[in-house]
């Protein structure tokens, strides 16, 4: 699939397991989902423009870089929380800014409850959290919002996503690279992500 990036690495996969796992508890799951953060910032980063800044050593002048662009990080509410943690630690300069989506349990179309963007964006570059793309809505609206903000370069980084909302958001915006760390069966009948690892948020928050 054009734009979408599985991770291959062994870190990302043993954590994921974890993560999956109906045994791993409330604290462990909000561990795992902060290095999973870790782990895909530094993936969905690797492509980041910089500027050519020129250090002094205590020994001589050595050739350096600064990051070019201001970053946002924008997780999506609740599930999205636990990822910004990790992104944070190895971008301290980054923005955040908060979306809150939730999926209507009947129609499963994304509902908007939060957005306190300024009218001017901020940022030249998204990143927007969210561990679960299933039917590809929240995700969509979460682009839609910043491509109105005004932001030139935005990417999604999620854990784990469903084939056919995968396409949904391919379809609608087939210039935002998705970063994930797998691509699951299906979805069920109730939207969820087959085999999946449950609800995100209750799993993070406790509220299942
Ligand atoms: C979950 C998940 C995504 C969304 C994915 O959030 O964290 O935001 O559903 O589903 P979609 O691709 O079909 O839109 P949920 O609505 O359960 O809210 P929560 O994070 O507050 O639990």
């Amino acid at each position: 699939m054009n734009n979408v990036f599985v991770s291959t690495h062994p870190l990302v996969k043993h954590k994921l397991t974890l993560l999956r796992s109906v045994k791993t508890e409330h604290k462990k799951f909000r561990e795992l989902i902060r290095e999973l953060g870790i782990l895909l910032g530094y993936e969905a980063t690797a492509d980041l423009d910089l500027d050519d800044v020129p250090v002094e050593t205590p020994l001589a002048t050595a050739p350096g870089h600064h990051l070019r662009e201001e970053i946002g990080l924008v997780p999506i509410l609740r599930a999205g929380l636990g990822m910004v943690d990790g992104f944070h630690e190895m971008l301290p300069g980054a923005q955040v800014w908060h979306l809150g989506l939730y999926r209507d349990e009947k129609t499963l179309r994304p509902v908007s409850y939060y957005n306190k963007l300024p009218v001017e964006p901020t940022v030249q570059v998204c990143l927007i959290l969210d561990p679960m793309l299933a039917t590809g809505g929240s995700a969509t609206a979460a682009i839609d919002v910043l491509k109105e903000w005004g932001v030139k370069r935005i990417k999604f980084v999620g854990l784990i996503a469903a084939p056919e909302g995968l396409s949904v958001v391919q379809a609608a915006h087939p210039d935002v690279p998705i970063h994930l760390a797998a691509i699951d069966e299906h979805l069920n009948e109730r939207g969820f992500i087959v085999p999946g690892l449950g609800d995100a948020g209750d799993r993070q928050f406790g509220t299942a």
